[in-house]
């Protein structure tokens, strides 16, 4: 079934039926001010911090799951009839109310028709501002006058702390005002005394108030009271106010407020007016007035919107592609760089799942997302990145999450068993992407600090992380998996031993022997190719169980992931990440992605494991509490599909990789949105597999790993276009029967327009390479042979040029 779909002109996705499979959703603002909203207009918002700053209400996990949100209701004022400019919450019928939401670069625009009137909602924060717009524009498609009403609805917290704003109630119920201010203006305030008591939000450093005002059309009434406006039995589908038609001018004073502002609009047959509503944060005597007096007309709320577009815009056209697969065109030219800069704004704070407690970055997932943003955003990687390996301790090992007012230098040391062994080890991932995403190579030579004590070169905190694994090796030679490795439910003891983690550190010690030599550090790299030599050994001594790698050992020695055990029988990220870090043999290569094709492949993607526990200890395979087939329990986790796809591409199987891609891509299940039922324009945490009984059903959309493998799988391994520290590496791996594809992609502040021809329909091989008319024998250009605006013609065949790839 299909629901909406993508406009890549006009960068969004169009909904066109609103009664969607979940709620799907958009952000809004930055992370100063920031936004969840929903094709039906619901959602919330927050003031830096999803769970601290929660300024409005959304009862989480309620059906349906985005209640309340941002609403207008408008009011036939002769019939009496009424309904929503969003589908919901009125929810008429689907045969007289037609509806269309076009879910954009933070903003969503609603339009709907019914019963003569034509509505058109716009939804937006400007940059850099602490309040958003919501625009009403209506016009009157038929053929008599109409006299309308429209009433804005939202629910402020109480208590800028979402679960005591809706637990806490003996206490929040008791604090909260609202009133009119000014004559187009409502004041929302917490009682004066807590700010002598607590003077500021402790958690957020500010105050908590906010103000709503109306421009366009005059205030013809107002509630701030959630019990006047909605009725002590009503509910947001039959608000006693708008029943009534009119506001009954209600003050909050405790209990609960809400954000009405009461406007009436008159239309002469084809007539459009339009209002708009401003919300923001601040008093409303000062911060409300001054922005309504530089912000409230339409003119510059047009202007803003402008300048809004233009700025996301710029963003994602850092990288552009027009390929045979319409699929990857969508995820490419928008939402796959869309989703990887909201997570890497959001971390995994807010979303209708995630309700704003998960506050700071989470170590792994945040050194990951750089992979995602370094060509967007380059600069705000490059001070994310500082300040993750500002997150890791002198002895190697890194602080689990980095909370907003972390100061480097001044973290207590954690204790032994509370580190991750995975964490640090994706520095090798990002660090080098970074730099030759910029061609900073001073950056290894910075210094910068570390969380408790001392600073180090970012070569140093690099050679730390190695050592950190290195002095925490198992009775086998492996690494120990200490609290858990990148999958959370792995508990192998403190020394049980971390396969995955070997492959990682396999990879950080080839990438750091490959640095040092460029800083002409010759014994460093002797040094780490001297471990590699070793962890090697270790590897191939215990690991290899015939047809695949094993997944782990537990502290008492017991083996996970081999053929003579009958859960968890197969682990994928240790066949993947044999081939990732360059451990596995070319036999064992195939041999085992072999393995990973028949037992963990299904048409909804990669399982993580298979067959699913059902008795295994939960003291060490914790994702036994998971249903068979969901999460980590032998699910389809998302994050993990980037790293089949590049095992295959290494593997040189363009034709696997790309079935691989298509099984997890959101953009496959546009048409078909009944099986994964998330947003198909955006990835998700887990799909159900085909062990369970919901085959793939997707949930946890928009923040996860998944974004940043997702989008950088496809662009740098799949298109291959892989930028180096000294060029730029043309190294596709596609469907044999491609004839190519075009990228425009911003590489070091230069536009470059890349055409790859694929005339003899192979899945990869540079024969050679053009550049503006010059031919080099060489599938990396040297930098210096670009200038913005060059063409690149790279030509695929049989006769292959060799690959150096510098990096992963
Ligand atoms: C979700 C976490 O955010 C991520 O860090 C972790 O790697 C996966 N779970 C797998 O367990």
């Amino acid at each position: 079934m299909q629901y909406g779909y993508f406009d890549d002109e006009a960068k969004e996705y169009v909904i066109t039926r609103p009664d969607t499979p979940t709620s799907w959703s958009n952000y809004l603002g930055s992370t100063e001010y920031g936004a969840v909203i929903t094709n039906n207009a619901g959602g919330y918002g927050f003031y830096k911090s999803g769970a601290q700053g929660r300024f409005m209400r959304l009862r989480f996990n309620s059906i349906p799951m985005d209640q309340p949100g941002r609403y207008f209701y408008l009011r036939d004022m002769e019939s009496g009839d009424y309904w929503s400019a969003s589908w919901q919450p009125v929810g008429k019928p689907l045969d007289k109310f037609k509806s269309e939401c076009r879910h954009g670069t933070a903003y969503t625009k609603i339009t709907s028709e019914y019963e003569g009137i034509k509505s058109e909602t716009k939804y937006y924060v400007p940059l850099g501002q602490t309040f958003e717009y919501w625009r009403l524009k209506v016009t009157n498609t038929g053929s008599k006058k109409r006299k309308l009403r429209a009433f804005s609805y939202c629910e402020f917290s109480n208590q800028w702390n979402t679960t005591q704003d809706q637990v806490n109630l003996q206490y929040s119920i008791f604090i909260v005002k609202g009133e009119k201010s000014a004559p187009n203006m409502l004041r929302y305030s917490i009682h004066e005394n807590l700010y002598i008591q607590h003077q500021k939000n402790p958690a957020i450093n500010d105050y908590m108030s906010e103000w709503i005002a109306l421009a366009g059309a005059p205030m013809t009434g107002f509630d701030t009271s959630r019990e006047a406006f909605i009725g002590t039995y009503g509910n947001y589908k039959e608000p006693a106010a708008v029943l009534k038609g009119e506001c009954s001018n209600s003050e909050a004073f405790g209990d609960n407020s809400c954000g009405t502002v009461q406007a009436d609009i008159e239309l002469n047959p084809g007539e459009t007016k339009e209002i708009m509503v401003l919300l923001g944060i601040g008093d409303a005597n000062v911060e409300g007035k001054k922005t309504v007096e530089e912000f409230g007309t339409f003119e510059r709320a047009d202007q803003e919107f402008e300048k809004l577009i233009k700025n996301w815009h710029s963003k994602l056209n850092s990288f552009s592609a027009v390929t045979p697969d319409e699929d990857i065109n969508h995820t490419v030219n928008m939402w796959g760089l869309y989703n990887c800069l909201i997570t890497f704004a959001w971390s995994r704070a807010a979303s209708l799942v995630y309700n704003g407690e998960r506050d700071g970055l989470g170590y792994r997932d945040s050194v990951q997302d750089i992979l995602g943003v370094s060509a967007a955003i380059p600069q705000e990687a490059e001070e994310r990145l500082v300040r993750l390996l500002s997150g890791q301790f002198s002895n190697g090992g890194a602080l689990p999450v980095i909370s907003k007012d972390f100061e480097a230098g001044k973290q207590k040391m954690i204790p032994a068993e509370k580190f991750r062994s995975d964490d640090c080890q994706w520095f090798f991932n990002a660090v080098p992407c970074f730099v030759a995403e910029t061609g900073n190579f001073d950056f290894f030579n910075r210094v910068v600090p570390y969380a408790d004590k001392g600073e180090d070169t970012v070569y140093g905190h690099l050679k730390q992380a190695l050592l950190f694994n290195l002095e925490r090796m198992g009775k086998d030679g492996l690494p120990c998996g200490l609290l858990a490795d990148w999958n959370d439910c792995l508990k192998l003891g403190y020394h049980g031993e971390s396969l995955f983690v070997a492959f990682q550190l396999r990879l950080g010690l080839t990438t750091y022997a490959d640095i040092s030599k460029r800083l002409g550090k010759n014994d460093e790299a002797d040094w780490a190719l001297s471990e590699r030599k070793k962890l090697d050994e270790n590897i191939q001594k215990k690991c290899w169980d015939g047809k695949w790698f094993i997944w782990a050992i537990a502290e008492d020695g017991t083996v996970y992931g081999t053929q003579s055990i009958e859960e968890g029988q197969i682990y994928f990220n240790t066949q993947v990440w044999s081939v990732l870090s360059g451990a596995a043999t070319p036999e064992q290569m195939k041999t085992c992605l072999e393995s990973v094709k028949e037992k963990l492949a299904t048409p909804y993607g990669l399982m993580l494991c298979a067959p699913p526990f059902i008795y295994a200890s939960r003291d060490i395979m914790s994702s036994v509490v998971y249903l068979p087939g969901i999460k980590e329990n032998a699910g389809i986790f998302n994050h993990t599909q980037g790293w089949g796809i590049i095992a295959e591409i290494m593997n040189g199987n363009g034709d696997r990789a790309y079935e691989y891609c298509k099984a997890a891509l959101p953009a496959t299940y546009n048409t078909k949105a009944e099986i994964r039922q998330s947003e198909p324009y955006v990835i998700g945490q887990t799909t159900y597999s085909t062990y369970s009984k919901r085959p793939g059903n997707t949930r946890v959309s928009w923040l996860s790993g998944a974004a940043t493998w997702n989008y950088y799988s496809i662009t740098q391994y799949m298109l291959g276009i892989r930028p180096q520290y000294n060029g730029l590496l043309i190294d596709p791996c596609i469907k044999h029967d491609w004839d190519g594809f075009k990228v425009e992609r911003r590489w070091r502040k230069m536009n470059l327009h890349i055409e790859v021809k694929n005339p003899s329909h192979v899945s990869k091989g540079i024969e050679y390479i053009e550049i503006d008319g010059k031919r080099i024998d060489s599938s990396t250009i040297p930098a210096e042979l670009l200038k913005d605006g060059s063409t690149i013609i790279a030509v695929m065949g049989k006769n292959a040029l060799p690959v150096e790839n510098e990096r992963m």
